[in-house]
């Protein structure tokens, strides 16, 4: 869902690169459309797999990515909650404000947006990923990834299929960083980081050292 933004496309060309069928939503199917056949203008036949569909259509698939806006990721979670039951949900909203030369997480109630997206859809299971992975490290499809991803998820299933979706992209490794309830840190780590990319002109992301996944 939102895969034509940077984040939701990137990541959907990527795991269409590597084999995955992806169906690609938005608020609206032709804009899908236009999205989908700019990639493959790009990208040709590497992203073959991709279907433009709408937000409903993309909630067909068993994994559920909600790659759209921050501020609109419980209303449109909470639009299509009955689709999403059964499925797993994938959080990958930050969601900032930036006060002159910084960004600062705004956190909700639950302590975070992956946590609210959890107690609103009782009947899906809410997992987190590609927080700290920049967009443009996904869309360059020429190009290796270098970010890790930590994945976290209350079910131990749901987080084991997401850590597998991760690991599928050469290159990009997952940790198993627990429960939702740590999203928190991943939600409030992602200001820390796009401020010290703003202040040093930078474009870095996370690498863990001292572990093998
Ligand atoms: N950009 C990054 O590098 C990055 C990295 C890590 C995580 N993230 C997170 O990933 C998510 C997507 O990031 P992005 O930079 O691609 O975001 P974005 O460009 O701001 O928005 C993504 C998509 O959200 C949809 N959208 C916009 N307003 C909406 C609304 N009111 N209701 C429903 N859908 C709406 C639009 O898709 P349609 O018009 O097609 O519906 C838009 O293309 C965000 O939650 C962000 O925090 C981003």
């Amino acid at each position: 869902m939102g895969a034509t933004g940077p984040a939701g496309s990137g990541l959907a060309a990527r795991l269409a690169s590597v084999g995955h069928n992806v169906l690609f939503g938005s608020r609206s199917a032709e804009k899908a459309d236009e999205a989908v056949l700019e990639l493959r203008r790009q990208w040709g036949s590497r992203v073959d797999s991709l279907v433009p569909t709408d937000n409903a259509g993309a909630c067909d698939a068993p994994v559920v990515i909600a790659a759209v806006t921050a501020e609109a990721a419980i209303p449109t979670v909470q639009q299509h909650q009955q689709r999403l039951a059964g499925k797993i949900v994938v959080s990958m909203a930050n969601n900032l404000v930036k006060n002159g030369r910084q960004f600062n997480a705004i956190l909700p109630p639950h302590g975070s947006v992956a946590a609210e997206m959890q107690a609103l859809l009782w009947e899906s299971r809410v997992g987190t990923a590609f927080h700290l992975v920049p967009a443009a490290e996904f869309a360059a499809l020429d190009r290796n990834m270098e970010s890790d991803v930590v994945v976290l998820a209350d079910d131990d299933k749901a987080r084991k299929t997401l850590m597998e979706v991760v690991e599928s992209i050469p290159d990009l490794r997952a940790f198993d960083g627990g429960s939702l309830v740590n999203a928190i840190g991943m939600e409030a780590f992602a200001a820390v980081l796009l401020t010290i990319n703003l202040r040093h002109k930078g474009r870095a992301s996370m690498r863990l050292i001292g572990i093998e996944p």
